[in-house]
């Protein structure tokens, strides 16, 4: 029947931004709260996948979902590997750092106040992979696991983010690509949301502005559809 697609299935979820260590102390990091992805995760649950969550952030864990802790881009991208073997679908909720600090100093980073210091520190930055786009082609002609991207776009028109929004698909070449307008107070941290869901030769769909759960619901009956 309608909406029984996910259970029994194995879906694993990236929720939250990804920390990438400066020093023992410090961090650079973004403004995703990761409540998207722990609603996706939850309204899942519900119905009746297993859930495994692979998650930075903090937040309370919906009943009936795994769940496996990481910080940086790369301890993300060696679970979400070594779960992809074993997924039915993955959701790459996560807004990883596109770059990492070069070196990650073993001691805190000192003001430098000691004659020939320089007034302030360079940090040099590395590029992080590009974790779906990783999944997607590992999985290659296999079409196993469905592979859901999201995608943070800002615009002043719907026009904007749905035009990026479909080249971002076509070129992550995943089942379906959330695009979530961001903007100033827009989204990160908030409750409420407004995406687009693009599929490859489908027109999108909008949902919102509207709750993270309905928003979660949403997505899910777009998967089922597509695994049915
Ligand atoms: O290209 P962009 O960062 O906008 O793409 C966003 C999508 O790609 C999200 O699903 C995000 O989780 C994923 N991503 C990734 N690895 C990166 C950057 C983004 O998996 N290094």
């Amino acid at each position: 029947g309608p909406n029984d697609e996910l259970n029994g299935k194995h879906v694993v979820i990236s929720a939250g931004g990804t920390r990438e260590p400066l020093d023992p102390v410090r961090y650079l990091g973004n403004r995703s709260s990761g409540k998207q992805g722990y609603a996706l995760a939850a309204a899942a649950a519900r119905r009746g996948a297993r859930v495994t969550l692979v998650s930075t952030a903090s937040l309370p864990l919906p009943g009936g979902v795994d769940l496996v802790k990481v910080e940086t881009a790369l301890e993300l991208e060696r679970e979400m590997k070594a779960l992809a073997g074993g997924a039915d679908v993955i959701v790459m909720a996560a807004a990883v750092a596109d770059f990492r600090p070069a070196q990650v100093s073993a001691a805190k980073i000192k003001k430098g106040f000691a004659a020939g210091d320089p007034d302030a520190p360079t940090v040099e930055l590395v590029r992080n992979p590009d974790i779906l786009a990783g999944l997607v082609e590992a999985r290659g002609d296999s079409r196993t696991p469905y592979i859901v991207g999201f995608a943070a776009e800002t615009g002043d028109e719907h026009g904007d983010v749905l035009t990026h929004a479909r080249a971002k698909l076509e070129r992550k070449k995943c089942d379906l690509l959330v695009a979530n307008e961001v903007g100033d107070g827009v989204t990160f941290g908030q409750d409420t949301s407004t995406v687009h869901l693009m599929r490859p030769g489908q027109e999108p769909v909008t949902v919102g502005p509207a709750d993270k759960n309905l928003i979660a619901d949403t997505v899910w009956d777009a998967v089922g559809q597509d695994l049915s």
